[in-house]
Formats: structure tokens, sequence, C-alpha cells
């Protein structure tokens, strides 16, 4: 397994250019799915998760050809529904081939996620909204069976907490279901909005995708487009506060502006000078860090897959800060790891105390889940010495080319084969 080497203590300057959003990414090429023809996607960062989410599709019979930044995804093949644990185990988000299956072929496997470093993650609330649309749906040797043999019928479902993929994965098998369906406390990311935009164009009539109620008139069919995947808003917040951590001047390139606004807010009290200039992001690092408390919540509060990153930046400075994680219930795996690196941290239940020191020192860490090794990263480049990440193929679910975008403005960061 790969590690990555970090030597602390460089200001970063210069500009990153922000990658597609992986978690727009991945419902989009499971809509692919419901669609005659050829689907082209441009746009695609180049990541474990779509390459497993590629594999998942192949292996369901679709063909798949994958250049630079681009797929050419053809599933009216597709005469396999059916989604294998191996697969699935690696990534949750496989569960996203549910509701188009059944929308397009009536049946579906798909094995059950299992847990992940951060929590059991069930997929409950998908299940349900499914079953309220006429899916018959049997769990037995840990995978969802579910049938609906006569096609789905369009519901009024209200979610009873609010899901991103379970919001994408109904919205999906709505799509091709005749009649009307509403989702109400559907989730209101930007990557929904951005799943709803490209079935639209397929010929979907979706409206009110970014509010908590969605309302589908599904079609008989959708056809295959060319789309263009959104910039992914959790890699441009990571570098926001790698910005933060070094004392460094950063643009970000082809950012999503119009959706990074409870990050800035918070990155603005800890003490970060950010200016939008276009689809650019101009980010100053302080010289001193403030401490801030954060509480995340669905959009368009602060993100959870932020949390760890601003957990990093808050390390660092002189004060107190709060931070409480709403979403998940164990989403602090990098808090031992912090510590390792001289952090002082106290956890209480879903809640993390953070008494900020001077600086951290490197040491070795290892990578626990994707959000929390772009975490350990950060704490790297803002350390003093030098830090060892192992595990590292959990940041490469997430991140495109990490190691070089933080070279090409000045880290000394670098990979090595274990
Ligand atoms: C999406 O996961 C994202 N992944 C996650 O990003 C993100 O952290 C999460 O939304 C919250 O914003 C993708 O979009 C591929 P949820 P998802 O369903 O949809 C519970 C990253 O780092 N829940 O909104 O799986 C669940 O356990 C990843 O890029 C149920 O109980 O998250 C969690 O506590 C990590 N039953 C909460 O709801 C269900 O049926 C929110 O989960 C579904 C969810």
């Amino acid at each position: 397994m790969d590690k990555i080497i970090i030597e602390g203590g460089f200001e970063l300057q210069g500009e990153v250019s922000i990658s597609g959003a992986k978690n727009a990414a991945l419902p989009i090429m499971a809509a692919t799915i419901l669609a005659d023809g050829t689907t082209r996607l441009t746009n695609l960062p180049a990541l474990r998760d779509i390459n497993t989410i590629s594999a998942l599709l192949r292996h369901m019979g679709a063909q798949i050809e994958t250049s630079n930044g681009a797929a050419e995804i053809r599933a009216d093949g597709l005469d396999n529904p059916d989604a294998p644990y191996d697969l699935v185990k690696t990534m949750r988000a496989s569960a996203l081939v549910l509701g188009p299956l059944l929308a397009r072929h009536g049946r579906a496997r798909v094995s059950l996620p299992g847990g992940c470093a951060i929590g059991p993650r069930p997929i409950d609330l998908h299940l349900k909204a499914l079953e309220a649309m006429g899916a018959e749906i049997v769990l037995e040797h840990g995978y969802v069976n579910a049938e609906a043999p006569h096609g789905l019928r369009a519901a009024d479902f209200s979610f009873d907490q609010v899901t991103v993929t379970g919001t994408e994965n109904i919205m999906m098998a709505a799509a091709l279901t005749q009649g009307r369906t509403i989702l109400r406390n559907s989730a209101r990311e930007p990557e929904v909005v951005d799943l709803a935009r490209a079935l639209n164009a397929m010929g979907a009539r979706i409206s009110g995708a970014g509010s908590d109620a969605i309302i589908i008139d599904g079609v008989t069919s959708l056809k295959a487009v060319e789309y263009q995947i959104m910039p992914d808003r959790i890699e441009t917040g990571t570098f926001m506060v790698a910005a933060g951590l070094t004392r460094g001047r950063i643009t970000l390139k082809n950012a999503p502006v119009e959706c990074i606004g409870a990050i800035r807010k918070k990155l603005e009290q800890a003490g970060l000078t950010i200016h939008i200039e276009g689809r650019d992001v101009r980010v100053q690092g302080p010289d001193r860090i403030v401490s801030t408390d954060v509480k995340t919540e669905p959009y368009p509060g602060f993100p959870t897959d932020m949390q760890a990153q601003f957990m990093a930046l808050m390390t660092v400075g002189t004060g107190l800060s709060v931070i409480t994680e709403t979403i998940f219930e164990n989403r602090f795996m990098h808090v031992s790891e912090l510590k390792r690196m001289g952090a002082d941290i106290r956890l209480e239940g879903n809640t993390a105390l953070i008494n900020a020191v001077p600086h951290l020192s490197g040491a070795p860490v290892m990578a626990t889940d994707l959000r929390a090794s772009a975490s350990l990263v950060l704490a790297g480049l803002g350390a003093t010495g030098l830090t060892e990440l192992s595990r590292v193929y959990h940041i490469d679910r997430g991140y495109e080319k990490i190691e070089q975008k933080l070279s090409a403005v000045g880290a000394r960061i670098r990979r090595i084969k274990d």
C-alpha cells in the first residue's frame, strides 16, 4: 500500500484547478442505466470510486469507454441487474443503481452496503420509499432483492430523515415511473441539483431540486445526452483549508462558487481572507487562526464532508473551538491521529472540543476514511517536520492527483510505493 510523505511548514502559493464532483458523478453515472443510447459524461474526476461504479456497471452488462476526464456509457445491453457484495462493500454509493434498475428493468439484486468507518450507514430510507412506489423488497443473505413486475407507481413520499443518495435514488426511479411523484424532506445538496439537471437534459420532468420538495412527472423513456459534471465543492473547501494552515495564497480555478457559502463563512470567521472572482476563489491564509465553532448540517448548512478538514484547521492557533457532528454517528476517526501530531482534542459524544496549540508536529499517521485522510494531509502541510500517511487508498477515493496539485503550489509532498 502506498504512503504519502509530507514535509510541513511551506507556504502554498499559486493556482489549483478544481476537478469534477465525485458525489455528482456517481449518481449521474447510475442514471445512464435509464437512458437509450450512449451517454457522454465530461469533467469526470479520476478517482477510485469512479472506477468502482464503472466496474459495477460493466458487471451488469453496460459498455463503458473512459478516456482523460470523459466516459461514454451505453446501458441498453444491461442484462444482469445484480450488484455483488465484493463491489458494493468498497463503496456504499453503489446502492444508487437500485432505483434506476427497478425503473428500467423491473428488478434488482443489490448487496446491502454494510458498515464503513463512519458508521453503519443503512439504506432503510431508500427501501421504504421504493416500497411506497410499489416495489416488493426482500432482504436475504445480505442482499436487497427488489421487484416491480408491473412497474413502479408514483407516490407522494416524505423522508423521515434527509438522505442525499436516498433522494437521488428515488428521483431516478420516479423519472421513468408514470404519474407525479413528490419527494418531501428531500436533500437539497448541489449534487442532487446536478443530477436533476442531467435527468432533465435526458428528457425527464423534474422540478424543485434544491428545495425540500421535489416533483417528478414520469416519462416513458429517456435519451442519452452529453453532460458536464459540476465542480467539487468539498475539494474546493479542502484546498481553502490548505491555504489556511500554511499562510498560503491560493487561487482555486473553476470552483462551484455558488455553493460554498457555509464553508466560506466559517473559514472567514477562522481568519482566512476569501474573494470570489467569476468562477475562481482566491484564498489567503491568516497569520493566526481564530478558533471557531462548527456544527455540521444538511445543505445549505456546513457540510459533514468538511468537518475533518475544518478540525485540522482548528487544532492550531489560540483558543477553544467546539465541533458538533450531527449527520454521522462516528465521524471522528481522524481525532486520534491528529492527537498523535500533538493536537489537544477531547470527545464528548458527537462533539469534539479542540484546544488550539501553537503548532502540530509531523508523525506517522494512518488514514481511516476519505475525509479523515484529507484532514491528516492538511495537518501535515502545517506541521513541523515529516508526516507519513499510510493507507492512502482512502484518499484516492475522492481526491484526484492530490499530491500533484499540492506540489504545484509549493507543498513538499510525495507518494512512495510501500
Ligand atoms: C452522501 O452519502 C455523500 N456520498 C456523503 O459523502 C455525505 O457525507 C453524505 O451524503 C451526507 O452529506 C455521496 O453522495 C456518494 P445520507 P449518503 O444518506 O447519501 C443515515 C464523502 O465523503 N441514513 O445523506 O450515504 C446515514 O446513516 C461521502 O464524499 C439512514 O439511516 O448519506 C447518515 O447518518 C461520505 N438510512 C445520515 O442518514 C438511510 O436509508 C445521512 O446519510 C440513509 C441514510
